[in-house]
């Protein structure tokens, strides 16, 4: 018994935003203390099988923590230390949000999985900017990951997402255009063509490099061709597939699927880990494969199907602090199983 299995229950009496706040407020406190050293020392796996060089950085392991939960860059210092290879913080919008009203945010407990509609709530690109530039940030890559501003019309977004990037982006080691969130009205629309060429070119204008597109796993097959076409033309450095999903798979058991939101968590695993395969056979550049992955069978699936990085949101939630450190654990021996001295030679072997 973990103690996380202890903690678990009171957190999940709570409501699950507020469950999200007190992890983040532990952590925060936690941050710069002793305790910040001892989680480093007891949840860090030092191997140099894992290392990953992808986009012309060093990741000590191939695990990051995905997009949403370190949304304004309060504690990637101590996400680090709990043995993550990489912290994507944001989404940052240009603007300073509220998000949706709460609730916004649903356990599928039965399901493993989560609804959200937060809409992007954060601090804003000066604040978080801010934050980024004064704050002693951690000895892994930190990515950051641009969403619009919900007032700014789809027509304008190039500019907005270039404001929060000229204001945030000098701190980190990446930038990742999010247009597949399913909580701002229209965003996903953005992942057409003459949308997405507009905003990353803009932004490669601006310096960003490198830079990433982060897709949805409800895009259709030809809207995928054409936005790994942008990729291809535009020279981007990474795909990060795939965000959440508006589908309710016909396996869900719990009532709040019928929350209004995108799914993360197990029920997304299969459908991102095809995501990721299907984007490896089209294109060369770097895959983050995230959805769903809460062990190391289920990284080295994202990882075999072309990933080379893999994040997660959902598990911190249901497997609790130590998850990085068990899957990089795990990870260690499913490849010495398969005969692999490093975890590249494990990249794309089943796309
Ligand atoms: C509460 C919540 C907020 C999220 N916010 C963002 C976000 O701001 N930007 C983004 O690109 N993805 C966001 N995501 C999506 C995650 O980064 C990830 O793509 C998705 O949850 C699938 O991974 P998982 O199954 O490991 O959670 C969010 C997810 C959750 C659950």
């Amino acid at each position: 018994m973990s103690l996380y299995d202890l903690v678990r229950p009171a957190l999940f009496s709570l409501p699950a935003e507020t469950a999200h706040e007190t992890g983040m407020t532990a952590l925060r406190a936690a941050q710069g203390t002793p305790i910040e050293r001892l989680a480093r020392r007891r949840l860090r796996v030092d191997d140099e099988r894992l290392s990953v060089a992808a986009f012309g950085r060093s990741f000590p392991n191939p695990i990051g923590v995905a997009a949403g939960f370190d949304k304004n860059a309060t504690v990637p210092r101590m996400l680090a230390a709990l043995g993550f290879g990489h912290v994507e913080i944001g989404g940052v919008t240009a603007e300073r949000q509220a998000g949706n009203p709460r609730p916004r945010m649903f356990r599928l407990r039965a399901d493993r999985a989560i609804v959200n509609r937060m809409g992007f709530n954060n601090h804003g690109a000066e604040a978080v900017g801010e934050r980024l530039a004064t704050a002693r940030l951690p000895d892994v890559p930190v990515g950051l990951n641009v969403g619009k501003s919900k007032s700014t019309p789809l027509e304008a977004a190039a500019g907005d997402y270039e404001y929060t990037f000229e204001r945030c982006g000098d701190a980190v080691d990446y930038t990742v255009v999010n247009v597949s969130s399913p909580n701002t009205p229209g965003l996903r629309e953005l992942q057409h063509r003459d949308a997405l060429e507009s905003i990353l070119g803009t932004l490669l204008d601006a310096g960003a490099r490198p830079l990433l597109v982060k897709l949805s796993p409800d895009l259709a097959a030809e809207a995928v061709d054409e936005a790994l076409t942008v990729v291809d033309d535009l020279d981007l450095d990474g795909v990060v597939a795939t965000n959440t999903t508006t589908a309710r798979p016909r396996s869900l058991r719990s009532p709040e699927q019928a929350e209004r939101g995108g799914l993360s968590g197990k029920p997304l695993e299969p459908v991102a880990t095809d995501f990721v395969a299907r984007v490896a056979r089209q294109t060369d550049v770097p895959i983050v494969g995230v959805g769903g992955v809460s062990d190391a069978q289920g990284a080295y699936a994202k990882i075999r199907a072309g990933a080379s990085l893999v994040q997660l949101y959902t598990a911190l939630v249901y497997e609790g602090p130590t998850v990085a450190r068990e899957i990089n654990r795990g990870l260690l021996e499913l490849l010495e199983d398969d005969g692999f001295d490093h975890v590249s030679e494990a990249v794309g072997v089943d796309c």
